[in-house]
This record gives C-alpha cells, sequence and structure tokens, in this order.
C-alpha cells in the first residue's frame, strides 16, 4: 500500500485570520464542511486568541461546539497561552497547538511575551493538556527566518523543538511563518532537529511566498516527516508576519504527493470544484500553482465522460 502523508489544512485558522473579511461561524462551517467532503482528515478549525487582536478568529469556541461530529478527523485548534487553552478545552476542542515563535521579537509582536515567557507559557499549556487527556502540539514558528531578526539559527529551532517534545507535546510543527525556507534550509534545520527527536513524528508548515514551499516539502520527506499544514487555494498569510503571504496551496501539495506514488485521501478533483466557494466566501482570487492545469484537466475528463 502506499505510504500515507497527513494532510492537515489549516486554511480556516492561518488561511482566514489575515483576511480582510470576517466571516461569520455559519460561513466558517461551511467552509469545514466543503474540506471534510474532499476528504480532508485532520483540520485546523481556528484558535482561542484575543478578538482584539485577531477578530477573523472571534467565535471558535461556538464553532468548535458545532463541529461536525466525525471521530476520526483530527480537528485541531491554536492556543497562545493559558487563557486561550482553558477557553479551547471549555468549547470541547480535541487537540490544541501551542505557538512558540523561535525569536524574541517574533514572541513580542504576536503574543506580547519574551521568548522565555513564551517558552514557559507554552510547557505550562502542553503539561495541563497532557493531565487533561487532550492531544497537544506545539509549532515552532519562524524556524527558518524571523521578519524583524533575519535567519533563525537551525541549533534553536532544535533546542526549542526538544524542550516542546519534552514539555509534552506529541508532534512539533516546525513552522516557516513567512515562506522563506529553501530546500537547503530545511535540511539544516532538520537535520539538527533529527538530532534531538530522532523517530518522533513531526510537521512543517510551509508558506509559498517564494515558490519553494513543494520543494521544501521534498526535502522534509527526506528527514521522514510524514506530516504537513497547507490551505486550500492557498489562503493565508499572518497578521503579524510582514511579508508572510499564503500557505502552501492544498491542491498542489496533493498533486505533487500524488503523482509520486503518496496517498493522502484527498479527492483532488472535490478540492478543485470547492475552490471557486471558498473564493466566493473570502472574496479574494485563490488557487495555487498548479490550479489551472488542474482546473482544466479536471474539465477535459468530466467532457470524456
Ligand atoms: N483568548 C481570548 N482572550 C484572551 C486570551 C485568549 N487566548 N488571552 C488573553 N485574553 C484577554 C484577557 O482576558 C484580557 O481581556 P480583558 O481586556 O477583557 O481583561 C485581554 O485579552 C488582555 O489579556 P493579556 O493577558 O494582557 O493579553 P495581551 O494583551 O498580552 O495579549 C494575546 C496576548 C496572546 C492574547 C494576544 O497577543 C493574541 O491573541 N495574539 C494572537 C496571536 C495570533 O493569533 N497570531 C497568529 C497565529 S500564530
Ligand atoms: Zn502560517
Amino acid at each position: 500500500m502506499a505510504e500515507h502523508i497527513i494532510i492537515n489544512e489549516v486554511g480556516p485558522r492561518d488561511g482566514l485570520q489575515s483576511q480582510g473579511k470576517t466571516l461569520s461561524v455559519e460561513a466558517r462551517l461551511t467552509l469545514i464542511e466543503h474540506l471534510l467532503g474532499c476528504g480532508v482528515e485532520a483540520i485546523e478549525v481556528g484558535s482561542f486568541v484575543s478578538p482584539k487582536a485577531v477578530p477573523q478568529m472571534a467565535g471558535t469556541a461556538e464553532l468548535v461546539a458545532r463541529l461536525p461530529r466525525r471521530d476520526e478527523i483530527g480537528y485541531s485548534a491554536l492556543v497562545p497561552n493559558m487563557r486561550g487553552y482553558e477557553l479551547a478545552r471549555e468549547a470541547g476542542t480535541r487537540s490544541i497547538a501551542v505557538v512558540l515563535s523561535a525569536t524574541e521579537t517574533m514572541n513580542q509582536r504576536n503574543i506580547n511575551m519574551s521568548l522565555a515567557q513564551a517558552r514557559a507559557a507554552s510547557a505550562q499549556v502542553l503539561a495541563r493538556a497532557r493531565e487533561d487527556g487532550i492531544e497537544a502540539r506545539a509549532y515552532v514558528a519562524v524556524a527558518f527566518e524571523c521578519p524583524f531578526e533575519g535567519r533563525t539559527p537551525a541549533k534553536v529551532v532544535a533546542a526549542l523543538t526538544e524542550e516542546m517534545l519534552e514539555a509534552g507535546a506529541g508532534k512539533v510543527i516546525i513552522a516557516d511563518t513567512i515562506g522563506a525556507a529553501n530546500p537547503a534550509s530545511v535540511c539544516e534545520v532538520l537535520g539538527q532537529v533529527r538530532n534531538v527527536a530522532a523517530n518522533l513524528p513531526l510537521s512543517c508548515h510551509f508558506h509559498d511566498t517564494r515558490a519553494m514551499a513543494l520543494a521544501n516539502v521534498l526535502a522534509a520527506l527526506e528527514f521522514d516527516v510524514r506530516e504537513f499544514d497547507c490551505s486550500i487555494g492557498g489562503l493565508g498569510g499572518c497578521p503579524f508576519s510582514p511579508g508572510a503571504s499564503g500557505n502552501l496551496a492544498t491542491e498542489d501539495l496533493v498533486l505533487m504527493l500524488h503523482s509520486m506514488g503518496l496517498h493522502t485521501g484527498i479527492d483532488l478533483d472535490r478540492l478543485i470544484d470547492s475552490v471557486p466557494f471558498v473564493e466566493q466566501l473570502t472574496g479574494v482570487a485563490l488557487g495555487g500553482r498548479s490550479y489551472s492545469w488542474l482546473r482544466r484537466q479536471r474539465d477535459r475528463q468530466r467532457g470524456e465522460a
């Protein structure tokens, strides 16, 4: 059987958090239902953050309570601090992710904490989640480059990864928040990370700002990474990182993985059908690099059928 790669769709969180238009909980749920219809098995549905900081994510508690009941789906939400964790737990969130940036300034700008405070807060949340039996993961953000401090040393990323795993993270997500990684820097960072997390599950989060996200995925596959974040149509950005553009588009990632004989469980035709729907919801033009080719291909096949 073909090897399975987990696709964690982050459009409903990373994608929507930076949009000019704030969607209703109803509209966010419709987006999630569309994604489920495409066979997506892991979705970051939102974040428990200050509605003053990120109004687009207000109402995540209501959203979590109204998610379609599907036990096999990995629904997760991002939490920046203990308050966010408590709100997530009260809402019945099954899986949370803490967000620790690798640099001092990024933590300040993103969550108003120093690096030391963010490390402590993340570790505290991970420990609490473990006690409560809630699955917990940790993002190490700006793992390649920080928009404020420049290149992130690989050994810092490895040390933070080790710290988060020791604190109880079931998985660490190495995140290229501003899309500045390249295959060589992916090898450098993951090489160091693998020294501290030899056989442990890792995930990668790439943005396609400089058109290198797929090349970075290929490099990460060589380091035994078997889970990737991406967002439908490449929806995304980060409101606190100047220069961050869209996430790696789910359709580009799935096309590459399927072409390589890897399995994701995603129906690419249905995913392509969903892109115009997300465009309508958000009012922005979407589509990864392969989108127009995929559409032509699908239309030709439908014409022949
Ligand atoms: N969710 C909702 N409200 C929160 C909260 C959370 N996780 N954490 C704190 N708050 C509330 C507090 O209750 C307080 O409310 P009040 O003014 O009504 O009393 C207010 O926010 C300020 O609390 P404080 O602890 O001083 O937070 P802060 O102002 O230092 O902000 C964060 C810290 C983390 C809440 C804020 O920076 C944030 O939400 N950042 C979001 C970052 C993000 O989503 N980035 C993109 C993804 S990586
Ligand atoms: Zn991102």
